[in-house]
């Protein structure tokens, strides 16, 4: 019966091609891995598709081309005996089927040609093991030496070997099985997790771009709050963002405690995460309190506070990003400023004056919705009454801030008297005193002394430069 749908589903042209050149070099050609684990899935449409051939991968590859109708370009990468082509908007790889050794210090394994069951045997998880037969005589057959279909439907991700020997071969393999559990809400089997455990310090040898792939994917996950207890409870997460783990638990003097903050942020990343699919306001979500532990004090007659840890948070931002080679660009500027005013909005809520909402859209810019978003996500508590009131406040924040913008024009604001027209006014070079002015014209403005227009910004002009006596 199942064997049928994948004929069925393999009758589209790709797979009809390298069926063709697998039959005229007469090299046996499955296709495996990901794909095949999605298409049972029915994840959708796919990006890329791994063939394994039982021969030279290079060759049938620049078969295939030939047959293609617009004989696409094939890239080699001679190093690794692969070959790549695009067909519509799908990658195909073409490898040949191989056994692999791997020695302590790497993840880059010496590589023999092997069988398709070699081939299966090295990789990571029964679920990204399973092959379909592109040959004439077996066409569209699964073959599934590791129940991997069973696993599929069981949710379990299982190792085909070993799980110890599996890990410690490619460590990169402990983040992707977390990975795929925080994605398709999998469970990982027990002497695996066990074995991530165990050789969890392994994640040294991996590269941060690697790590950070793998934990972007997470973030990205339907409830990212699955992948990352999982790196908590194997130690990885303590390696990757200690920052983050240092927020774990509660401390109690004279009888107060305070919420622990990690798991309150991993319920705002999966909060937020049924919000938005901006990888970066979900990285804000993640780090928008790691300021807490550092500035963490118990004061006589006030109990925990935090102060400043926006700030901290902020700076903090940019050293993980940093020591995880993450591209130091306007996202992570984006996440700084997000945690930075983090605090912000709320205060507004309770506090009534138009011009707390002028600076805060000032502040944030066009960045003032994300701002909200991640202050929605960030409420908590389990107490109804309490849950209704914050996200009443925030309604009542973002229509001020509505009300506010339509009047004053703020997001985006450029003061309406340049430095140039200043220095033409007076007669002036370039000096300290044009900033002077510049810097009251914006406050003025913000305060609410003034309107955002040229008239009455010209007149605040003459008066500060007759005050500075100019
Ligand atoms: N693989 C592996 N060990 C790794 C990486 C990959 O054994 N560390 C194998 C798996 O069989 C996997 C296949 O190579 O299915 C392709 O890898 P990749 O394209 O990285 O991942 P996919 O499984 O296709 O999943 P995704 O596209 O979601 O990353």
């Amino acid at each position: 019966m199942m064997d049928i749908a994948y004929k069925d589903a393999l009758k589209n042209s790709l797979f009809g091609y390298i069926a063709q050149a697998a039959e005229e070099l007469q090299v046996d050609t499955y296709v495996i891995g990901g794909f095949v684990r999605d298409f049972i899935l029915q994840r959708g449409k796919a990006k890329d598709v791994d063939i394994v051939c039982v021969g030279s991968g290079i060759a049938l590859a620049k078969k295939v081309a030939s047959l293609l109708p617009n004989n696409p370009k094939v890239q080699i990468f001679k190093t690794y005996g692969t070959a790549m082509l695009r067909f519509e908007d799908i990658e195909v790889e073409f490898v040949g089927a191989r056994r692999e050794s791997y020695t302590e210090d790497s993840r880059n394994p010496t590589v023999e040609e092997g069988t398709l069951e070699d081939d299966q045997n090295r990789r990571d998880f029964t679920i990204n093991a399973l092959a379909i037969s592109l040959n004439k005589e077996n066409y569209g057959n699964l073959l599934d030496p590791f129940n991997g279909l069973e696993d599929l439907e069981n949710k379990i991700i299982r190792t085909p070997l070993n799980p110890n020997i599996t890990y410690s071969d490619d460590p990169l393999r402990m983040m992707r099985a977390i990975r795929f559990a925080s994605q398709l809400g999998f469970t990982i089997e027990k002497k695996s997790l066990n074995a991530i455990k165990k050789n969890a310090k392994r994640l040294e040898i991996i590269t941060k771009e690697r790590i950070v792939t793998e934990l972007n994917k997470i973030l990205l996950s339907p409830k990212p709050s699955i992948g990352l207890n999982l790196l908590f409870k194997t130690d990885l997460l303590q390696q990757i963002l200690p920052e983050l783990t240092n927020l774990q638990g509660v401390e109690y003097r004279n009888g107060q405690g305070h919420k622990d903050n990690f798991y309150h942020t991993l319920e705002v990343v999966d909060n937020i995460a049924k919000m938005t699919d901006n990888l970066w306001l979900r990285w804000t979500a993640l780090l928008h309190d790691i300021g807490k532990a550092p500035t963490k004090r118990f004061e006589q007659g006030i109990g925990w506070t935090f102060h400043g840890h926006e700030f901290k948070g902020s700076k903090m931002v940019y050293k993980i990003f940093k020591r995880l080679k993450m591209p130091l660009n306007d996202k992570m500027k984006y996440v700084q400023k997000l945690v930075l005013l983090s605090s912000r909005p709320i205060v507004i809520a309770t506090e009534v004056g138009d011009s707390a909402v002028r600076r805060l859209v000032f502040d944030a810019g066009d960045d003032i919705d994300d701002l909200l978003t991640h202050c929605e996500a960030d409420i908590t508590t389990k107490n109804p009454e309490k849950f209704k009131k914050y996200h009443n406040n925030f309604k009542i924040v973002r229509q001020k801030i509505k009300e506010v913008e339509e009047r004053d024009h703020i997001r985006n604001f450029q003061p309406p008297i340049t430095g140039e027209i200043i220095m033409k006014t007076y007669n002036l070079k370039p000096c300290r005193e044009i900033g002077i002015i510049k810097d009251a014209i914006k406050e003025a403005i913000l305060d609410g002394e003034i309107a955002n227009n040229y008239e009455e910004a010209f007149k605040f002009m003459q008066n500060k430069a007759t005050a500075l006596g100019l």
